[in-house]
């Protein structure tokens, strides 16, 4: 019955281990035997031998030679079953080599996540069912202030509980620059800074007290910041970024086509790495749903169910500074310089691709902001402005990320929300006309 509490694997293989090495030591102890009855017939023992072989010497002559026979017989047959079962012995020691190899990599594994564990702090015991909650908000770095000094006086000087509002901004959006900032003194933001790409933009903001930062020359950097277009500059964000959260700061990273109508820092729940707003146009696919893809042809199994969710806007995403955040931004910014690729593209396959063969997906928190507080302008224009109650709601921005005549758009927004003119997003068709 104990025998029986082993597992079956665990059983056969001690069984037949031990049973091989038995074999082995018999077959050795046989031919170790019949190679000393070959060598000394007459046994080890040379007092004794000597005289006794000179008294019958013929007797023993004979004796060896029958013995002889014999035994090359037996030992040709202990020969090849000692070749058989040392073949089988190999074997098995490969086996055992193998198990154990594996096993060091496993404990290696545990071990590893055992750290990372015993560095966030104390093994927990689950509770009671419905209690449980896994880990969301991952702990910051430590600020490290050598990374750009510069940086970090600006940073003590603007930041507000070590948040702060980041925009890329070089000449070519001036103006939607100037709607952006007007509505974030407006609303009492005082915790914004402007990464100026130009010094014309450098110029601009000082010269509206606005508070900028204007990087220290980077050649490659720098023309794409001077000269490239919106994409190309979105690119450079992730590496810009970086800086910040090394620093120790949280980032709301914004584009300069949104408008502020409200404090965005009361509203943010601030438990995962990333926050963002989504492109999504109702809970739906903002928030993710399933999907039933069909297959007629499969009969039966014809409903094939998928995962679906609009991407995040990489436009407006608050991000914490901790391991999973940095590692998002150096996983877009290498793929960004690689390949030629949409940056908001690229952000969202690496924040939701799990891992699978030959990738490692990231491990970062992810929140989507309410789509009616934190809006774009397809919530806006296909819907809220022509439904009675969504229209009293006050968002808290809003994102003209889904029209191309963006500065007319935002004055009308402002019009709209700040002046109280309540048919000042009337003129504008939904999507654009092309
Ligand atoms: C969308 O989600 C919000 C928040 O969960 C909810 O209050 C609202 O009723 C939902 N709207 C629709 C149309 O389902």
């Amino acid at each position: 019955m104990i025998g029986r509490r082993e597992g079956p694997l665990m059983r056969n293989n001690s069984h037949s281990l031990q049973k091989s090495r038995v074999l082995v030591a018999i077959a050795i102890g046989v031919f170790v035997g019949c190679v000393c009855a070959f060598l000394f017939p007459s046994g080890f023992f040379g007092s004794n031998a000597i005289p006794r072989r000179n008294y019958n010497l013929v007797g023993s002559k004979i004796q060896a030679n029958s013995a002889e026979c014999e035994s090359s017989d037996r030992v040709n047959m202990l020969k090849s079953e000692f070749v058989a079962v040392s073949e089988k012995n190999a074997q098995l020691k490969k086996q055992v080599r193998e198990l154990t190899e594996r096993l060091q990599q496993a404990k290696q594994g545990s071990d590893q996540a055992q750290k990372q564990f015993l560095a966030l702090g104390k093994q927990p015991k689950a509770g009671p069912f419905g209690t449980v909650q896994g880990l969301r908000t991952n702990p910051t770095v430590v600020p490290d202030e050598s990374v750009n000094p510069r940086l970090a006086k600006i940073l003590e000087k603007v930041a507000v509980q070590r948040e702060v509002i980041v925009a890329l901004a070089n000449a070519n959006v001036k103006e939607m620059l100037e709607v952006w900032f007007t509505n974030i003194k407006r609303v009492g933001i005082t915790n914004y800074l402007v990464v100026a790409l130009d010094d014309e933009t450098s110029k601009f903001c000082e010269s509206n007290q606005v508070p900028v930062y204007k990087r220290d020359p980077d050649e490659g950097v720098d023309t794409i910041g001077r000269s490239g277009g919106n994409h190309a500059v979105s690119g450079l964000k992730f590496r810009i970024l970086r800086e910040f959260l090394q620093l120790g700061y949280s980032v709301l990273l914004s584009d300069v086509d949104i408008v502020y109508l409200q404090n965005p820092f009361d509203h943010l729940i601030r438990d995962s790495d990333i926050e963002s707003m989504s492109d999504g146009h109702n809970n739906m696919t903002a928030y993710g749903f399933n999907d039933v893809f069909d297959e007629p042809a499969m009969g039966w199994a014809r409903y094939a169910h998928t995962m679906r969710i609009w991407v995040y806007n990489s436009g407006f995403f608050y991000i914490r500074p901790t391991i999973p955040s940095i590692e998002l931004l150096d996983r877009v910014a290498t793929r960004l310089s690689r390949e030629k690729a949409w940056d908001q593209a690229v952000f969202n396959e690496e924040l939701f691709y799990p891992s699978h063969p030959g990738y490692i997906g990231l491990h970062a928190s992810r929140r989507t902001m309410d789509i009616y507080l934190f809006m774009n302008s397809k919530v806006l224009f296909k819907t809220v402005r022509k439904d009675d109650n969504l229209k009293k709601l006050k968002p808290i921005i809003i994102h003209v990320n889904y029209h191309p005549d963006k500065l007319p758009r935002m004055k009308a927004i402002v019009e709209f929300y700040v002046n109280g003119k309540q048919d000042a997003l009337q003129p504008f068709p939904d999507g654009s006309d092309w």
